[in-house]
């Protein structure tokens, strides 16, 4: 699976209509701004729907979206935890964990974003995975653990045209891989993001325990959009 994360783009509904109409391949799950899930719920017949956030709670939270609000919309997955959402919102590991758990509750998969705040050597990288699998986990157990799509996206690795190192990646993915099966007997599901394109892609999906991409500017590019629709796992 690719999930598509528009961030905060397009700035139309229009604009986003026509996107999600050239968007709406069955490997892909299109995660838009709030403003535009309602209209593209509507619109989308083989893509999924996700948000790229979501609250815990329902009333006195001023500018909040809730879990319960998304999975009347439609909505089936939601990115938690993106570094951007870290870095330029301050989010903590107490919210990030909150919201994994809401998600569960209203049978919305949490999508994850694990990683370093830059790019880091694969040590540092894996124990600080580690780390954020702990506190961000404290609230469920393995079994709903099992439900969640982790991605490990090094903020440094966004944007950047310069995409993580296979090897790192690997050794990434065998630290989750082995966190989880101590917990459960479940085999995590492990996406990778960061400047991922149709180029890529493949190379990526091919990394031993890594099963799926989250992709970001490319999502916007509708030859791009083409050519990623034919990859699969
Ligand atoms: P990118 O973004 O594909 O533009 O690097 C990925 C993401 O932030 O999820």
């Amino acid at each position: 699976m690719i999930i598509l994360n528009w961030k905060c783009n397009p700035d139309s509904e229009a604009e986003a209509i026509s996107l999600a109409r050239d968007s709406d391949y069955d490997n892909f799950t299109i995660c838009p701004p709030y403003l535009f899930i309602s209209v593209i719920s509507r619109i989308l017949k083989k893509a999924g729907l996700g948000s790229q956030d979501a609250f815990w709670s329902s009333g006195a939270y001023t500018g909040a979206i809730s879990t319960k609000q998304l999975a009347e919309s439609g909505v089936k997955y939601a990115i938690i935890g993106h570094s951007e959402r870290r870095i330029n919102f301050n989010e903590k590991a107490g919210s990030i964990s909150q919201k994994i758990s809401a998600c569960l509750t209203e049978d919305i998969v949490p999508v994850l974003c694990l990683g370093e705040i830059g790019l880091t050597g694969p040590e540092k990288a894996k124990s600080i995975v580690l780390t954020q699998l702990k506190t961000y986990l404290r609230l469920i157990s393995a079994e709903q653990a099992a439900r969640i799509v982790y991605v490990y996206e090094p903020s440094g690795a966004i944007g950047s045209g310069k995409p993580d190192s296979p090897t790192k990646i690997k050794a990434v993915a065998r630290e989750i891989i082995n966190w989880s099966e101590k917990r459960s007997e479940a085999r995590p599901k492990i996406f990778y993001g960061g400047s991922i394109n149709s180029r890529n892609a493949g190379t990526f999906l091919a990394i031993p325990g890594i099963s799926g991409l989250l992709v970001g500017g490319a999502s916007l590019n509708r030859s791009e959009i083409r050519k990623l629709s034919l990859i699969h796992e």
